[in-house]
């Protein structure tokens, strides 16, 4: 099924398209940004519960600057000194935080129209042409961002890209998770589990300082569920830094794999994240104030939790850390899933 969702200033009319499994869960994306607009789980008592946080429309969308179910690119998170080195070629990109670039500088991803195909009632892919110079990236860049929703409860998110130059590519998806319903308030109670023996330290400005830290005894361990409001307020240096969590886990393994985890008692609703990628923002929602949402909610400071997949921040900048580095003619594919499912 697709509908109307308003239109952008510029009088761009924006779709919203649902997909619809067999189990009945539903979720529903539209083409402005190639945003996650709506996740519609049953809870343990077989009521209905939206568990992403988002806007009504287009408009909501285009003012918004949280990146609700945003797709983020060319690069998410944060590259130092909004500047890189590639093959002996300086680039220069927008400084929007504290003179870093941050989820592809001023010029987003997620405040464009992409081209969407419905390929059939579970799967929509959105594209976006993303040319040489864009952001300050080089090389002209085909990108493709599939959602698809399978008969096992699965949100499944494919990213694909492919330049003529060499470049830069780091996609995410940066929806805020709240399992106990999107207007529910405060996430502090639900639990959370993360598959990492360590995190990236970072500067007060959120920039990796190339450190890998065992988060064994500080409240960063997430290796068993734990609720999420426990340590949050610990007198912990990176708590500090970053007001709540908001910061990049060293994820174990390699390949497809299960990351990290979320759950509610309240609604039994359990998510489950999986990921090819090496690292994982957790963030906690510590800058979200006041926003007005989808069905009249006011969203406030941790309403939601993301979990945003990714390379490692800075990795340009980081010797040590895998890069996002796409040469030339060479596909960038990578594929992050949340899997639901729901306990009595
Ligand atoms: C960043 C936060 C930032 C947020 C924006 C996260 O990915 O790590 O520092 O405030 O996105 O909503």
């Amino acid at each position: 099924m697709n509908c109307e969702f308003g239109s952008t200033s510029k009088g761009e009319k924006a779709t919203l398209y649902t997909l619809r499994n067999k189990g009945g869960m539903e979720i529903a994306v539209t083409d402005y940004g190639a945003a996650l607009v709506k996740v519609l789980v049953l809870d343990k008592d077989g009521k209905v519960q939206d568990v992403v946080l988002g806007y009504d429309n287009a408009e909501g969308y285009e003012k918004g600057g949280v990146y609700f179910g945003a797709t983020v690119g060319r690069v998410a998170n944060r590259i130092g000194g909004a500047s890189f080195e590639l093959n002996g070629s300086v680039y220069e990109l927008t400084d929007n935080d504290n003179g870093n670039s941050l989820h592809g500088g001023r010029d987003y991803y997620n405040k464009r129209m992409w081209q969407a195909e419905k390929l059939n009632d579970q799967k929509v892919t959105f594209f976006l042409e993303s040319p040489d110079g864009d952001q300050g990236y080089p090389g002209n860049t085909k990108i493709s961002v599939a959602y698809e929703l399978t008969d096992d409860n699965e949100l499944k998110i494919c990213y694909h890209g492919v330049s003529d130059a060499d470049t830069l590519m780091n996609l995410t998806n940066h929806s805020y998770f709240n399992l106990s319903g999107h207007a529910s308030g405060p996430v502090h109670e639900q639990e959370v589990f993360i598959a990492a023996d360590a995190f990236t330290r970072a500067d007060a400005q959120s920039i990796p300082t190339g450190e890998i830290v065992p988060v064994e005894g500080t409240p960063m361990d997430f290796r068993e569920y734990k609720a999420i409001g426990k340590e949050i307020e610990a007198n912990y240096e990176a708590l500090i830094l970053g007001q709540g969590y908001d910061h990049n886990w060293v994820l174990k393994g390699t390949g497809m794999r299960t990351v990290a985890g979320m759950r509610s008692k309240e609604t039994g609703i359990v998510m489950e994240v999986l990921t090819d990628l090496p690292g994982m923002q957790f963030y906690t929602g510590n800058f979200l104030i006041n926003e007005q949402g989808k069905e009249g909610s006011e969203y406030r400071r941790r309403h939601g939790a993301c979990f945003e997949t990714q390379y490692f921040p800075d990795a340009v900048h980081k010797e040590y850390f895998e890069g996002p580095v796409v040469k030339a003619g060479v596909s960038y594919d990578t594929v992050t899933a949340y899997r639901f499912c729901t306990e009595a």
